[in-house]
């Protein structure tokens, strides 16, 4: 396996080339994109696709998203596109946002987990829309990590999950959105969201009107229904234990402050995920509590980046337990909840 480092915005040609030869043959190359890094095959090749979910480990009915470098190189793989598909394309692409389609026949079943749709997206990432072009096909790529596990946002998260998996692994540094990208189901009247990310749910709806959410997206833990087959699956999930604690912020802070005790005075490891204002408040409960703030309340953006980062640090760490303070469901805070949701094995809540 090799690593190639590029440079995120100008990367060099020639490096592009080799890792896109890769993909032409049939392999494996993880590649930076603006939300996470992924793990990109030929999407209409079934062979190579087969080899995604083998070095995943990942349930083979759990779809992959298909990459492509343009809206019409996409729309060619559904056998129906609805204008309001036309529309989030036309404001959102390139960027965080899955449109979910009816599939064509050139889209291989493995690829789409067995489903009649199709899951479609242009990834805002220099280095990305270039291996695509080169590649000269679509690009199955789900999150470069083990099935289960926080999806990586760094190459180093991407070594530490799949090394020795891959055939290449291109390094194009931090990725800026740092969870997936949302994603919408338009093979249904109205649009359903199932899952939250980069593209917020109040600016979808501000673009085509009603769109609906699926009830996966606020729930804890596995949904045996979900519509997005990879909600059925623990997801995100840390090494460690997570709780979470949700509710107006004094008490959520307060309510962690004493789990946070309670489990450290049963003689655990504990670990916190904090917001920047809340620091201090953990660090002061003593050098053993070992505290992450991947940013502050006010910039979720900057949480969301980090998220990932954060919880790997934490297991790094040989924390047992970490403890984490839940944001508000609006804007992308919906999208960060979702995931703490998701990897969360107990969710406190605090307050009246
Ligand atoms: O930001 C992203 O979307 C990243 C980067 C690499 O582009 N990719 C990513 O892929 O997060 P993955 O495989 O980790 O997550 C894809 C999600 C899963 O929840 C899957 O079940 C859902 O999209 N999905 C894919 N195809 C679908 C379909 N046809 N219908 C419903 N859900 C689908
Ligand atoms: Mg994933």
């Amino acid at each position: 396996m090799e690593v190639l480092a590029v440079d995120p915005q100008r990367p060099d040609p020639g490096l592009i080339a080799r890792a896109a030869a890769v993909i032409r043959r049939g392999g494996l190359v993880a590649f930076p994109t603006e939300t996470v890094y992924g793990l990109g095959a030929d999407a209409l090749d079934p062979r190579a696709v087969a080899r995604i979910f083998a070095a995943k480990g990942r349930p083979p009915d759990n779809p992959l998203i298909v990459h492509v470098a343009g809206a019409e190189d996409a729309f060619r793989l559904a056998t129906r596109v609805p204008p309001a598909a036309r529309r989030l394309a036309a404001d959102f692409w390139p960027g965080p946002l899955t449109l979910v389609l009816p599939r064509s026949d050139l889209v291989p079943p493995i690829t789409a987990g067995g489903l009649d749709t199709v899951a479609l997206r242009m990834p805002d990432h220099p280095v990305a829309l270039a291996l695509i072009r080169a590649a000269g096909c679509p690009v199955a790529a789900p999150s470069a990590n083990l099935s289960g596990r926080p999806s990586p946002t760094t190459a180093q998260h991407v070594l530490e999950d799949m090394a020795g998996r891959v055939d290449l692994v291109v390094d194009g540094g931090p990725a800026r959105v740092g969870v997936e990208s949302t994603v919408i189901d338009l093979s249904r009247e109205p649009p359903v969201l199932l899952r939250p990310g980069g593209v917020t749910l109040e600016r979808l709806r501000a673009a085509v009107g009603g769109v609906e959410v699926d009830p996966a997206v606020w729930a804890e833990g596995v949904v045996a229904t979900a519509r997005a087959p990879g909600m059925k699956y623990r997801h995100y999930a840390p090494r460690a234990g997570l709780v979470l604690v949700e509710g107006p912020p004094e008490a959520a802070a307060a309510e962690a402050v004493r789990l946070v005790r309670e489990l450290a005075a049963g003689g655990a490891r504990v670990g916190v995920l904090a917001v920047a204002e809340d620091a201090a408040a953990f660090r002061a409960l003593g050098p053993e509590v070992v505290v992450e703030t991947p940013g502050s309340r006010g910039d979720l953006a900057a949480v969301a980046t980090r998220l990932f980062d954060a919880l790997r640090r934490l297991d790094s760490s040989g924390v047992d337990w970490i403890v984490a303070q839940g944001v508000p469901g609006t804007g992308l805070g919906l999208a960060i909840l979702n995931r703490l949701r998701k990897a969360a094995e107990r969710v406190v809540r605090a307050g009246p």
